[in-house]
């Protein structure tokens, strides 16, 4: 009986999806507890790129894959990742169940998200534009439709035009109230699409994701749940308001899916060796120089999602430290340590100056550069590793770059990624 957790400790994009294709032939069941389309996990094998938005990253094994209740699901983006699975050989039908209580994200709920970030002007978070914060306010507000309505058509399509309609008056508001000018788009077949979309979700099987996923752990199976976004994206803990609408941590497993606490074991907290952030908010680490446009061309540092290019920089520290406390993070992932082949000398935040004081964590707000890190500069390795496959023969500078890391956060880092392929990696 088992119930691991695997998250991102960072702003999203720590390479999760990766790291859950790697780790399901260990487990019964890979779960999503949290967030939705916003998400983008790629995997990579076989000379395949897959991205996967709601669905969880378990899909090629064995394993069984649950869109659990804290998940919100659009229907239009879902037919599209359904699509490119199925081409891309997943068993999808078999393997994936959906929770009767997971939230729908409907064609409105995208527009209002666009209404609501233009409205905010200079300020804009820099939503991705999914919808998410739109369908988390309703089911907050008690009004939302869920997976399990779809059994009452009647009661389905009424709720869905009631819902509609109010969102439109809310639209309209925005629009006159901002003065907004918004690109023409054809709403009736957006709705068109999204039924369609309903249609192909039925075809899955729905489940009381808390109960089935209870059992399991009743009869010692083994369970991943897989988080979405990251630490600092996390509704409450994150850098507030420039985060998404979801308890991406730890605390989220348990609302997200029915576990009770007692039965988390391992928490999996996964970070990249340096820093990124898609979208706007304080990033005391960015750096807007030659060293960021390296690690976004070494990196490939654009959105699987959205596409628009990462905001880049060292590794935080303050931010690793939070994230351990707030997840009680139990082993580390440490992302991408080939992107800094090439660099004479990195360097690590370990610290920030604040308010006259020197901090090892981040204060209530990040916002307005009010905090200056304190770096500790290390020596580059300056070699490609993606070849390596064991921890000692990985350049000793790399060694020295990941125990100083350990000794500051206190906890060790048992897998070290060397590439984007599922086999690019060292396990120690
Ligand atoms: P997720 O949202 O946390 O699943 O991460 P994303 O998939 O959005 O972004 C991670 C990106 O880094 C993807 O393009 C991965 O293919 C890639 N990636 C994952 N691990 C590594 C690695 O160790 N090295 C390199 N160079 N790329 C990696
Ligand atoms: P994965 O799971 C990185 C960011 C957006 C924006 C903010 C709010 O791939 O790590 P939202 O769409 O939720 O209204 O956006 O959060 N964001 C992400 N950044 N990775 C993600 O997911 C993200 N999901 C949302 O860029 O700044
Ligand atoms: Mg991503």
């Amino acid at each position: 009986m088992s119930v691991d957790v695997l998250l991102g400790l960072q702003w999203g994009d720590e390479g999760k999806g990766k790291i859950i294709d790697v780790l399901t032939p260990k487990y019964d069941i890979v779960a999503r507890f949290q967030g939705g389309p916003n998400a983008g996990h790629t995997l990579m094998f076989d000379k395949k790129k897959i991205v996967l938005h709601t669905i969880p990253s378990g899909v090629f094994h064995q394993s069984k894959n649950i869109i659990g209740n804290g998940v919100v699901i659009d229907p239009i983006e879902f037919i599209k990742e359904v699509d490119d699975l199925i081409n891309a050989g997943a068993k999808i039908f078999e393997k994936l169940l959906i929770s009767k209580k997971a939230n729908l994200i409907l064609p409105t709920h995208k527009l209002l998200d666009k209404v609501i970030e233009l409205s905010k002007g200079v300020n804009k978070i820099g939503s991705t534009l999914r919808g998410i914060g739109p369908a988390y306010s309703d089911k907050i507000s008690r009004q939302a439709i869920r997976i399990g309505d779809l059994s009452n058509n009647e009661e389905f399509i009424n709720k869905y035009n009631s819902l509609s309609k109010k969102h439109f008056e809310l639209i309209d508001f925005y629009k006159k109230q901002y003065n907004l000018e918004i690109d023409d788009i054809d709403f009736t077949l957006m709705e068109k699409k999204w039924f369609e979309g309903i249609e192909l979700i039925k075809k899955f099987r729905f489940i009381d994701s808390e109960i089935y996923i209870n059992e399991k752990i009743s009869n010692n199976k083994n369970i991943i749940a897989e988080g979405a976004q990251g630490t600092m994206l996390d509704i409450d803990f994150g850098t507030y308001p420039f985060v998404t609408s979801s308890n991406t941590t730890t605390a989220g497993v348990c609302t997200g899916l029915g576990i009770p606490p007692t039965q988390i074991n391992d928490v999996i907290g996964i970070f990249k060796a340096y820093t990124t952030r898609v979208g706007a908010g304080p990033f005391p680490t960015e750096l807007n120089d030659a060293n960021g446009d390296k690690l976004r061309e070494y990196g490939k540092e654009f959105g699987s999602t959205t596409g628009r290019s990462r905001r880049c920089g060292w590794l935080d520290l303050p931010i690793l430290r939070y994230a351990i406390m707030i997840n009680g993070v139990t082993k580390l992932v440490m992302m991408k340590a080939d992107v800094l082949d090439n660099f004479e000398a990195i360097k690590i935040c370990t610290h920030y100056e604040y308010d006259g004081k020197i901090i090892s964590h981040p204060p209530y707000s990040l916002e307005n550069n009010n905090v200056k890190p304190i770096y500790k500069v290390m020596k580059g390795w300056n070699k490609s590793i993606v070849n390596v496959n064991k921890y000692k023969e990985l350049p000793y500078e790399l060694i020295n770059y990941i125990e100083f890391i350990e000794d500051q956060l206190d906890i060790r880092i048992e897998i070290i990624s060397t590439g984007p392929k599922r086999e690019e990696i060292i396990v120690r």
